[in-house]
């Protein structure tokens, strides 16, 4: 690796952007979803982007009868469908020139042997040092199988001049005790500080938005805690449903796929003390404190809700109901739909309930955190002028439409005083001329510089298991989840739930 210090550059200034160094990364599960749509995409976006070493490497492993140029074939078609960035010929002959393939199925020791005779060619014609990733965007049930082969085909090994990583996507196990199990077989062959586990909101530029949003400012900070705020609605809403989906999805449900993972945090971006900096052990330090205080609020019966979607319309469609989508069993008690009311037991958050809810076939795609205000303690006005007035609130939103929204009351023009809510926009289309890069592009960027800080580590995911488990327990003794429409906001039990509280959801 070269030792030139560009003079004008201070390593610190965190401004300019950082390229990976010389490596290579191989992705197991080439043929899937992810693959071809998110991380196929990102990696060429990195290239035009000018943020991968020359030489990088793209090796991709599957059980398809391949060659180098079928591979090749299969990324090009995917970044030509997918890239964010525009297309640029001689950007992708310079990746196309490190792209490789190896076939072979988990269990098969001469493929992992020639997956390491692979990289090590790569290292020598490509000069990828041996550095290399592992992108794992497999089915977890091959985690162990994969880790094992990686181990034994020396695959695994760092020898403290390079490095070796690997990068595992969720689900992280389906409860506490199948997440430790799963801990404990990545880390037997990679340690935790090589293990990058991917919770893509994280990567979101919106998410990482709510930090300098709290922290960079001094107007928020004051009223950020349980004296001022009534209460905290995040939501992440889907649209679409679950067709092609019932491998993955059926007995996981909405409450595994999304909240244990990216509602919680949001939540934890949301409810975090400052870090002490922004390194990663003290973003995680916090982030693993505020989730340890987090618990469901109890009773069950009251604080949850769980739905399923029925066939129906939806936006001039006919579209199946869950049980009539291809792959799931007529009886299939999965939830596409879940809620559920958390507090977080600090100084700061005492009383405040959290309510955090997703769900498929909803009315829109949008994903928001809402912090909900409580009401002025006394109002000098008749009762009449504030009846149109609501809670303040200030409103991330995550996506689409990124930007942040507050929400105040503010005195209608006229003669008599009636005060109503309005609302204050920053949108990031309008104030920012770029386009915000792809999560999976930041995430892998990331793992090829090592930088921690956007992955939950073993503990923060044992954590949010702890937090779930209680509520997926108690679930799994109730009959079927209840039934909504297609295009509605979840079943009338969610709206239950918050009404129990003289409260209502958003219509985000
Ligand atoms: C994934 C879930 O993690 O996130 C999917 O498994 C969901 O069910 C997806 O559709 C949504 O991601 P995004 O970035 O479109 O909000």
């Amino acid at each position: 690796m070269s030792t030139w210090q560009n003079p004008l550059r201070d390593p610190r200034d965190k401004r300019l952007p950082r390229i990976a160094g010389p490596c290579g990364l191989v992705i197991f599960g080439v043929t899937g979803d992810l693959s071809r749509k998110k991380l196929m995409p990102a990696i060429y976006d990195l290239a035009n982007r000018g943020l991968l070493p020359p030489g990088f490497a793209l090796t991709g492993f599957a059980r398809r009868e391949w060659e180098n140029q079928d591979f090749a074939q299969v990324v090009y078609e995917a970044v030509k469908a997918h890239a964010r960035t525009p297309f640029r010929q001689e950007v992708w002959d310079r990746l196309a020139e490190g792209i490789r393939f190896v076939q072979g199925t988990f269990d098969d020791d001469e493929a992992f042997d020639r997956l390491a005779e692979t990289v090590r060619q790569l290292d020598e014609e490509r000069g990828t040092g041996g550095n290399h990733a592992f992108y794992l965007s497999i089915p977890p049930a091959a985690f162990p199988v994969v880790c094992k082969q990686l181990a034994r085909s020396g695959l695994a090994h760092q020898d403290g001049e390079s490095w070796r990583r690997v990068v595992i996507e969720k689900p992280f196990g389906h409860d506490l005790e199948s997440a430790r199990e799963l801990n404990q077989i990545v880390n037997e062959v990679f340690p935790e500080e090589s293990v990058f586990r991917i919770d893509h909101y994280l990567g979101k530029e919106t998410v990482q938005n709510i930090l300098a949003l709290r922290f960079a400012n001094q107007l928020y900070e004051p009223i950020w805690n349980a004296n001022y705020v009534d209460h905290v609605q995040i939501t992440m809403a889907e649209d679409i449903g679950l067709g092609g989906r019932a491998g993955y999805y059926d007995g996981i449900g909405a409450a595994r796929d999304v909240i244990q993972n990216h509602l919680l945090q949001l939540m934890a971006f949301t409810t975090i003390e400052d870090p002490v900096s922004f390194s990663p052990q003290s973003l995680r330090t916090e982030r693993i404190k505020v989730l340890a205080a987090t618990k469901p609020a109890q009773p069950f019966s009251e604080t949850t809700a769980r739905g399923q979607y029925t066939g129906g319309w939806q936006g001039g469609k006919k579209v199946p109901g869950l049980l009539e989508e291809e792959g799931f069993p007529p009886d299939s008690k999965t939830e596409t739909f879940a809620a559920i009311t958390l507090e977080v037991n600090t100084r700061r958050w005492a009383g405040v309930p959290f309510y955090l809810r997703t769900g498929k076939r909803l009315g829109r795609r949008v994903t928001e955190i809402a912090v909900m205000f409580k009401r002025a303690p006394h109002l000098p006005f008749d009762q009449t002028s504030t009846e149109e007035l609501g809670q303040n609130a200030v409103v991330i939103r995550i996506q689409p439409d990124e930007g942040i929204t507050i929400r105040f009351g503010s005195k209608v023009p006229g003669t008599t005083m009636e005060v109503r809510d309005v609302t204050m926009d920053f949108s990031y289309g309008r104030a920012f001329t770029e386009s915000s890069p792809e999560a999976y592009e930041r995430l892998i960027l990331d793992v090829l510089l090592g930088e921690p800080s956007l992955f939950p580590v073993a503990d923060e995911i044992e954590r949010s298991w702890e937090i779930l488990d209680p509520i997926l327990e108690f679930w799994s003794q109730q009959g079927r989840p209840d039934p909504y429409a297609p295009g509605e906001w979840g079943p009338p039990s969610a709206d239950k739930m918050l009404a129990r509280t003289g409260r209502t959801w958003r219509h985000p």
